[in-house]
């Protein structure tokens, strides 16, 4: 007998991060400095301090109680912090779609809503094969199946493999339902070029002739583009999107505004036509009402507050840590091509991994650097290495190390 419901998955989560990062922790007592902690993936200065943006907190420290304390105004979100929302993530690209924006707990509750709203039990997701594991976990929770696409085909997006994957889907479900994390994809740090993005548009235009397409672009990282400037351009392709193409881009703050336990952030649903986007806001609604209710009013106060109020010294801040991002991947890219460290195509963004194909292998990797005091953390087909939780000085001669013991271990 079982308390729980029949289909519940009552197999607990192996969190592969946090067991690592207790086992740093630990041995950081003993050895202190001498200990490379790579497996937090959250930015962390030069000082090993994590970083909270003072633009950010300084205004949220001064919110009332009577509004931090209070119901938001609506299930969907504050009325502001919708439509700043879409400024923030689509305002450069200039879309001419139908829109809505639905306030969710973080990008989890963007993602996890989206597996919900848009397949019935028993159908299928397209997942890239190495990504966020959250995605794994919100399909089983949705009862849904999975099937995986490669990432990369000669240090460019495998965009075959997504073409393979979507066209198997669509033999046996009246529907498709693809998600990408890009830019700055966990844990490659890869981000599709404008181009990759033009023929993914032409090829999902091409498949709705048949099926409806839905596409979930997961930007959790976006504000962290190195090209933060032109980090949104690829969205103007949606632009091209077929009457039955729907988009939804999963925002999140944690990111953005270093405000990962404030759990705020927002599905922008895109179509052309209107009553389509209606549709998905309905159903995301329903959602929202029935599982969190509604979203920290501060929090989504304070989104729209520092991206206009404080807008350009936000940007000031946030861009020091951009550029000690670059300075730290600069680093491990060069000694990672000195000493021939295969590395998966890294662009931008927090993490960066090294390729090993075997997962047992992986595994015994991973034990090994650890024995060095080396901790990272195991994905799909590689070891991360998160230089957003690394200081330069212990970036520096990092992938060398690694190499090593790649070159040592069977
Ligand atoms: C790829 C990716 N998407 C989404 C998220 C969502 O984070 P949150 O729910 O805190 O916004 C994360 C967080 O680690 C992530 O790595």
């Amino acid at each position: 007998m079982t308390f729980t419901k029949k289909s519940a998955n009552t197999v607990p989560i192996t969190d592969t991060v946090f067991k690592v990062v207790l086992k740093a922790r630990e041995d950081k007592k003993k050895n202190g400095d001498a200990v490379i902690d790579a497996t937090l993936g959250a930015l962390f200065d030069e000082d090993g301090k994590f970083v909270t943006l003072k633009t950010v907190f300084r205004h949220y420290d001064e919110i009332s109680p009577e509004v931090k304390g209070a119901y938001a105004a609506d299930f969907t979100g504050n009325p502001g912090y919708r439509e700043e929302v879409y400024r923030w993530v689509s305002g450069p690209a200039d879309l001419s779609l139908a829109h809505s924006v639905i306030a969710s707990p973080g990008g989890s509750g963007s993602v996890s809503s989206c597996f919900d709203a848009f397949l019935d039990p028993g159908e299928t997701i397209i997942l890239p094969e190495i990504g966020w594991v959250s995605y794994q976990l919100m399909a089983m929770q949705y009862h849904l199946k999975v099937r995986n696409y490669e990432l990369f085909e000669n240090d460019k997006f495998a965009i075959n493999s997504l073409k393979e994957a979507v066209r198997d889907v669509m033999k046996t479900q009246d529907r498709v339902v693809l998600v990408l994390n890009d830019p700055c994809h966990n844990p490659t740090g890869y981000s599709l070029s404008y181009e990759e993005w033009q023929e993914l548009v032409l090829f999902l235009n091409e498949v709705s002739e048949q099926v409806p397409v839905i596409l979930v672009d997961d930007i959790a990282y976006i504000d962290y583009s190195y090209n933060l400037q032109n980090s949104r351009n690829y969205m103007s392709c949606f632009n091209a999107f077929t009457d039955n193409v729907m988009a939804v881009i999963a925002f999140s703050c944690s990111k953005s505004l270093t405000s990962y336990g404030l759990r705020c952030g927002a599905s922008i649903v895109l179509a052309q036509k209107e009553e389509d986007v209606r549709e998905a806001e309905i159903v995301l609604e329903k959602t929202a009402r029935s599982i969190w209710s509604n979203i920290p009013n501060a929090a989504m106060e304070n989104f729209a507050w520092v991206v206009t109020e404080a807008k350009e010294p936000y940007l000031e801040e946030k861009e020091k840590y951009i550029n000690l991002l670059k300075q730290r991947s600069d680093i491990f890219l060069a000694e990672a091509k000195a000493c021939a460290l295969p590395i998966y195509p890294y662009k931008e963004g927090f993490f960066i991994t090294v390729i090993v194909d075997d997962n047992k292998r992986v595994e015994r990797i991973h034990e090994e650097l650890m024995r060095r005091h080396i901790y990272t953390v195991t994905v799909n087909k590689g070891i991360r290495v998160a230089i957003c939780s690394l200081p330069i000085r212990k970036v520096t001669g990092l992938a060398k190390k690694i190499k090593e013991v790649l070159d040592t271990t069977e």
